[in-house]
């Protein structure tokens, strides 16, 4: 049998509930509104989007998913973007044509590449000559405009840490020109996916942007364990293994309800377990996620961090349920107001820490947060 738990995106009969937020979303898209969902990394937003997506996938509306999770200047966005579009249109219901007939003059500057890798035919968007940023988003939104168009059909884009975009050197006009795209068109909505939170939310929330109060905001946060516990039931249950509720509950628990470590923590259960999951399966199975998360993220997002910021951060693990401008919460940490007030700062933008209520924090990854406490092995 293999395990019934995911790491990846999930969707269909892997994907738990969220069934207020998929409502939401469901009648934000088919009205064309655009929405800026942002929550915590690892929470579930690309799974509860990419399912949104397939929800509609017989409507006339064309669902398109863009990740800019790896762009790194304005043609990666360009192409990211186009090679969404194409991929969708290639896929679309509505429109029976082959593959290679639909897009091929979708755009007129952006070449879409057919290749073949493992069986599947792979899309890669090839520009031009051109590389001006504002023709070649002009080639891109007209191409799709006049397919939607000519089906009579509408579209809904997903734009993925649609944050990153901020972070380009060319930021501001890539904003600016997104946004006059948005303004004109009823039959496009988008929603704007990010988990630098501070990031994204700041781009549609200050005056001076360009994307100011353009779309509606949204979040999501932890599946509640109620739903979250049968669900472990029921995938042990399905691959001919047990797990009681109280075990599931104790998954759940163990992670803070975390929907990655979630996912992680029952995979590595199902691993180890032979007929029924306990509480020792689990204990052990939690042992080797932290090891596994230490070497693959934890020890390079704490090198990446400048001194002052993993005082503070550490500080923060041990001590949450204090003002990080309390005297004691300065005094045992031996940090400086001034020092934590710009560290709290810096780490909230990186989403590394979030604010419970003013000048409360806590670090936003609970099993990130159980490493940085457990001193003796990180900071030796
Ligand atoms: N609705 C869900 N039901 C079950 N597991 C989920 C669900 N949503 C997310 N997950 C789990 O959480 C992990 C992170 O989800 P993902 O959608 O990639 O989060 P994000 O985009 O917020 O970083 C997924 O790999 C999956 O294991
Ligand atoms: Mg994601």
């Amino acid at each position: 049998m293999p395990n019934p738990f995911s790491i990846g995106i999930v969707t269909g009969s892997d994907f738990c509930n969220r069934k207020e937020e998929r409502e939401t979303l469901l009648q934000h898209i088919r009205s064309m509104q655009s929405v800026v969902l942002s929550a915590k990394r690892r929470i579930g937003k690309s799974s509860l989007v990419t399912q949104v997506l397939t929800e509609i996938e017989n409507e006339d509306i064309l669902p398109i998913y863009a990740s800019f999770f790896k762009i790194s200047s304005e043609q990666d966005f360009i192409t990211t973007l186009a090679t969404a579009i194409a991929r969708s249109i290639g896929k679309a219901a509505l429109d029976p044509r082959p593959l290679q007939e639909k897009i091929k003059s979708l755009f007129g500057r952006i070449i879409i590449g057919l290749d073949l890798e493992q069986d599947k035919t792979v899309l890669t968007a090839r520009l031009g000559r051109e590389i001006k940023f504002d023709y070649l988003l002009e080639d891109v939104m007209q191409g799709l405009f006049g397919y939607i168009e000519k089906n009579n059909m509408r579209a809904c884009i997903v734009l993925d840490e649609f944050q990153e975009i901020a972070e380009l050197p060319n930021s501001k006009n890539i904003e600016g020109t997104l946004r006059e795209y948005m303004q004109f068109r009823k039959d496009v909505c988008y929603l704007f996916v990010g988990s630098k939170r501070r990031l994204l939310l700041d781009m549609f929330t200050d005056k001076r942007r360009p994307f100011y109060k353009s779309a509606y905001i949204y979040s999501t946060r932890e599946i509640a364990k109620e739903d979250f516990v049968p669900y472990i039931v029921g995938q042990f249950s399905a691959s001919g293994k047990i797990c009681s509720t109280e075990t599931a509950g104790l998954i759940y628990d163990t992670v803070e309800g975390y929907t990655y470590y979630v996912q992680k923590l029952a995979s590595l259960s199902w691993n180890i377990t032979n007929t029924e999951c306990d509480s020792t399966i689990v204990k052990k199975a939690y042992a080797s996620l932290i090891e596994m998360e230490e070497m693959s993220d934890f020890v390079s997002i704490w090198n990446g961090l400048p001194i002052g910021q993993r005082s503070a951060l550490k500080a923060i693990a041990k001590s949450p349920a204090l003002s990080i401008y309390a005297k004691e919460f300065l005094l045992l940490h031996n940090l400086s107001a001034s020092s934590a007030q710009k560290s709290a700062l810096a780490l909230q933008k990186k989403d590394l820490i979030e604010e419970i209520t003013k000048n409360i924090y806590k670090v936003t990854d609970p099993v990130f947060s159980a490493w940085l406490r457990d001193s003796e092995r990180a900071f030796a």
